[in-house]
Formats: structure tokens, C-alpha cells, sequence
């Protein structure tokens, strides 16, 4: 089972009006720390339930970046179904999957989020599923105990093999690439991390090696994404056939 390589991703501004064919596969970035002003902007978006759950977090950091994070996969969902973000209803699927509940488009749109550190990462495809993944890198006091519960047995002799000083790249590439194929799929942590396996060495393209007990997933893409030093990070489609642009989102 081989997959789309994207060793090369270019971050570039979205343009005004955007297009999303059935082949295209949009991903997006946000930067979460951002001032009052512009939070308080994206707050006048968001719905009466995102801002009670925003009012919930413990701590002010994580509600300010879920503000952002909400409010812009609101913003960004509006330009391709070209509707006001504030009409959008969000459902959740028993696994906490969130889609659309109204302005349904044909071909359906997919989308999926993640946020890790200062970055939201967003996955925009029409007709084909899809999940994203961004973590940012730390170092880990019980890796190996993470290694053990994440990793499928084959992963694990893999990772077993990479030089101490590429543990971290590589255990972060696993993470993201499996958290990537759980998502796309929808079912999160009740999907079995040992059934599959993943390609995790520094350097190779990201691979979908093996899903085990499961048919279908074959024709499914595994692409790494480039965010900077500090993140790793995944995106997980439908198909072989796609073509990915990469924008960084601007509410200006
Ligand atoms: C919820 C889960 C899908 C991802 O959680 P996470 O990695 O902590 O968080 P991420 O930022 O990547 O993703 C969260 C977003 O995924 C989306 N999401 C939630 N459930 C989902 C599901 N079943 N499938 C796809 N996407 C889902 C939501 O949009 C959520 O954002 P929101 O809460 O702001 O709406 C789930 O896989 C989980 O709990 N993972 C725990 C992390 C872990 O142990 N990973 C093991 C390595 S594979």
C-alpha cells in the first residue's frame, strides 16, 4: 500500500474566492495566539454552546486558542459553502466527530481539525474523507510506555531501529500519522492503534504500510506536513488521486 509523498509543502494566501474541486484537497493553518481585539472579533462568530464551552476551559490560555480555532473553521467553512459562519450548525458524530448539520453542499464537504502548541490545522476536501494531525514536539518522561500503548508491534521494531538522536522526529511522526488515520476514518481511540501500521523514520515519505482486519483502506493517502521545527504533522485522505494546496488563514 503506497501512498501520496508531499515532501515539499508551500504555505501560500488563500485566494479570494475559493475553489474546491472533488480532486483538491485544501489544507489550512491558523496561528492560535492572537490579541484581544481580533478574539474578540472571531468571539462574534461563534454559536451560544461554543461560547459556554469556551467559558468552561480552566485556564484562559486554552479557551482563548479554542475561540480562534472554533471561530476560523467557522470562517473558513463559510467561504466554500459561501454562507455567514455564524449559520453554521455543527453536529457530533458518538465518536465526537464534529460535521455539518445545515448548509449541505453536493458533492458534501469534509473538513477535520486539529490544534497542538500555537497551531490549529485544518483539512478541506469535497466527497473524500479526511483527518489532520499537528502535534507540538516535547520530550516524552515515559516514552517508552507511549511507545508500547501507540505503537503496533511493527512500529515498534521500527522505531527500536532509529538512531537516539531521530527518537523524538520519529516518534512524532508515528503519533501525528496514526492520529491522521484515526481521525479520517472517525473513529478516534476506539479504532485499534495496533491493527495498522505506519511508516515513522525521519527522512521517508509518510506511508500507510499495512491495515490489518479492516479491507478498504488501500486507495488511502498518508502525507506528512512541514509546520516548522518545532511540530509534526499528518493529513490522511480518501484516494490516491488529490491534488493539496496549502493556505495560512488571514481575517483581514
Ligand atoms: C479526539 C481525538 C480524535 C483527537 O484528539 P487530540 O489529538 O487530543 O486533538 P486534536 O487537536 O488533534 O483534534 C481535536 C479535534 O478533532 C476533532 N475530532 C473529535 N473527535 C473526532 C473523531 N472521532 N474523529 C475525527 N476528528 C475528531 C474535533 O474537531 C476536535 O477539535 P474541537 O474539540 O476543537 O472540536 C482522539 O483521537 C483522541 O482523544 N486522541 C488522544 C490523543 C492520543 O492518545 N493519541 C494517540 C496517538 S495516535
Amino acid at each position: 500500500m503506497s501512498a501520496q509523498i508531499n515532501q515539499t509543502t508551500l504555505w501560500q494566501k488563500a485566494p479570494r474566492q475559493i475553489v474546491l474541486k472533488d480532486k483538491d484537497v485544501h489544507i489550512w493553518r491558523m496561528t492560535l495566539n492572537q490579541s484581544e481585539t481580533t478574539r474578540q472579533d472571531l468571539w462574534q462568530v461563534l454559536s451560544a454552546d461554543e461560547r459556554q464551552k469556551a467559558s468552561r476551559f480552566m485556564f484562559a490560555s486554552d479557551s482563548h486558542k479554542y475561540i480562534v480555532a472554533r471561530a476560523v473553521l467557522r470562517m473558513i467553512l463559510g467561504q466554500y459553502l459561501q454562507v455567514s459562519p455564524i449559520t453554521l450548525q455543527f453536529g457530533y458524530t458518538s465518536y465526537g466527530k464534529p460535521y455539518l448539520q445545515n448548509a449541505i453542499s453536493t458533492p458534501p464537504l469534509h473538513f477535520n481539525v486539529s490544534h497542538s502548541g500555537d497551531v490549529a490545522l485544518y483539512g478541506i476536501t469535497r466527497n473524500r474523507r479526511i483527518g489532520v494531525d499537528v502535534e507540538q514536539m516535547r520530550p516524552l518522561a515515559d516514552e517508552a510506555q507511549f511507545v508500547k500503548s501507540i505503537f503496533s508491534p511493527v512500529e515498534q521494531q521500527a522505531f527500536g531501529r532509529i538512531r537516539p538522536s531521530e527518537k523524538q522526529d520519529a516518534f512524532f511522526n508515528g503519533w501525528t500519522r496514526k492520529e491522521a488515520f484515526i481521525k479520517a476514518i472517525g473513529l478516534g481511540l476506539s479504532f485499534p492503534l495496533e491493527a495498522f501500521d505506519v511508516s515513522l523514520s525521519p527522512g521517508l515519505p509518510a506511508q500507510l504500510l499495512e491495515v490489518r482486519g479492516t479491507p478498504g483502506y488501500q486507495e488511502w493517502s498518508m502525507n506528512a506536513l512541514s509546520i516548522g521545527p518545532e511540530y509534526k504533522a499528518a493529513y490522511v485522505v480518501e484516494g490516491r488521486q488529490h491534488q493539496s494546496s496549502y493556505f495560512t488563514f488571514s481575517n483581514n
